[in-house]
């Protein structure tokens, strides 16, 4: 059997999106190539998400098309990665028995030994038992981008919020070795990358169970140091774990954006108890207050859950209320969506769809106000920008503030790869539009 040409589908966050860099390094490193084509490739592997309902069922629907892919070409090999796959394991066999391959974020490392075996083996591989050195291991990487990196600092996470399955399907919290990270930025700076994003579920927690004292201020002077890296942003930080240390990081690493993605999910106590996130609505705010008292530009950035099980008006108008007070300059907002084998599955007062789509309708709007305003306050002021490529009109280039807004600029491609100062003449409220400082 032939198995030369692979190409990855990639569902859900930026955490996947980076799982299937990894996969494109190893297979490559095999001796496969990526194919841009999903007819031309003898596999395809669909690196899934289990976050929501709504990813699962966008997932099976991709699974049920690529079956007809199949019944026309059966030597075709379908692998499913990532949560759905550790999620469900062999249980998607009984769904999709055309499937060859189920393997977790954790054993993509296996592939190699995968891919091998498969090509003498008819069955079907199940892969999840979850490779406990993993966070150790130096995994060959095929970027997306030639400016921006995707580097993991950690995966999994410990906090069981009640609504999330990632505990469950990304398992417990285990750092990768300092030195291990420092090494890859500085490779990352010899390939010309400019811009580092750091993942993790719960980044503010980085460095538990590793010796010494490793922690995620401490992380970020140590790749504050490395020459060339002109910025370097993480995501996602829990509101409880945000320690002073971090806020002075932000404040004094030159190279550390202004930017913050700090998920609040509610702005009602008794919600924020229910959901396990072990911060209060004052502590939230308090926070808030601190970071811009020291970093007074800082972009803030949120997620919200509307419709968690138990959510009363008056609960619902706290978030709405939150909102208004903190001024976000952009969220992510979800209807609650019931996963299986979390806490808040067996609570009490799930709500009617109707009832979550009207409150999701309505953080939107009151957000969209509040964004649209935010931006138009940034009209003629100056902001460094990262010029990263064309913008999606064409004719413009493209790129981000440090406050990670994205900015349309007149101005000749040579500029790809360089920061530039530009000042804001128009605001919208998904892009601002500006003009090279001469
Ligand atoms: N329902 C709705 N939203 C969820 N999130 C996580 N789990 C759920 C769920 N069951 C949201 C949270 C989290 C983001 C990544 O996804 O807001 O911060
Ligand atoms: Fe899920 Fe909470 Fe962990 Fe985030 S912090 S991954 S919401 S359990």
């Amino acid at each position: 059997m032939n198995m030369k040409s692979f190409h990855i589908i990639t569902f859900g966050c930026q955490m996947n999106e980076h799982d299937s860099e990894r996969m494109t390094g190893i297979l490559e490193e095999q001796g496969c190539t990526a194919s841009s084509a999903v007819e031309h490739a003898d596999m395809i592997i669909l690196n899934t998400c289990s976050i929501r309902e709504k990813a699962e069922q966008k997932f099976y629907s991709e699974l049920g098309r690529l079956k007809k892919l199949k019944d026309e070409r059966p030597d075709l090999k379908i692998a499913v990665a990532g949560c759905i796959a550790q999620q469900e394991g062999e249980k998607i066999l009984s769904r999709a028995p055309y499937v060859d391959m189920v393997f977790g974020p954790s054993d993509l490392s296996r592939l190699p030994e995968m891919v091998e075996k498969k090509r003498s083996w008819s069955l079907p591989m199940i892969n999840i038992a979850g490779d406990p050195e993993y966070h150790r291991k130096h995994i060959p990487t095929t970027r997306i981008d030639r400016l921006k990196a995707w580097v993991s600092i950690m995966y999994g996470c410990d906090n069981y919020c009640t609504y999330c399955v990632v505990p469950y399907l990304r398992g417990r919290e285990r750092s990768r070795p300092p030195a291990d990270i420092v090494g890859e930025v500085r490779e990352l700076a010899r390939q010309g990358f400019k811009e580092v994003t750091l993942l993790g579920q719960n980044v503010n927690s980085y460095g538990k169970g590793l010796e010494g004292d490793a922690n995620f201020p401490a992380l970020l002077s140590m790749i504050n140091d490395v020459p060339d890296i002109e910025r370097i942003r993480f995501v996602t930080s829990h509101p409880r774990d945000l320690s002073d240390g971090l806020i002075t990081a932000l404040r004094d690493l030159p190279k550390v954006c202004e930017f913050l993605h700090l998920p609040v999910q509610s702005g009602s106590d008794a919600i924020l108890r229910a959901m396990n996130r072990r911060y209060t609505r004052e502590e939230y705010l308090g926070k808030i207050r601190r970071l811009r008292e020291a970093v007074p530009h800082i972009t803030i950035t949120t997620d919200i859950i509307v419709g968690f099980p138990g959510e009363q008006e008056r609960d619902f108008e706290m978030t709405m209320d939150l909102l208004e007070e903190v001024q976000y300059d952009g969220i992510f907002a979800f209807k609650y969506s019931k996963r299986p084998g979390t806490a808040a599955l067996k609570h009490d007062g799930h709500l009617p769809e109707a009832i979550k789509e009207k409150r999701l309708a309505q953080v939107l709007e009151l957000q969209g106000e509040i964004t649209s305003r935010n931006n138009g306050k940034l009209v003629n002021s100056v902001q460094e920008v990262l010029v990263d490529g064309m913008s999606k009109k064409g004719g413009t280039l493209s790129g981000r503030t440090r406050g990670n807004k994205a900015v349309n600029i007149d101005a000749p491609a040579k500029l790809i790869g360089s920061l530039v100062m530009v000042r804001i003449t128009a605001a919208g409220m998904n892009s601002l539009t500006g003009q090279i400082c001469e």
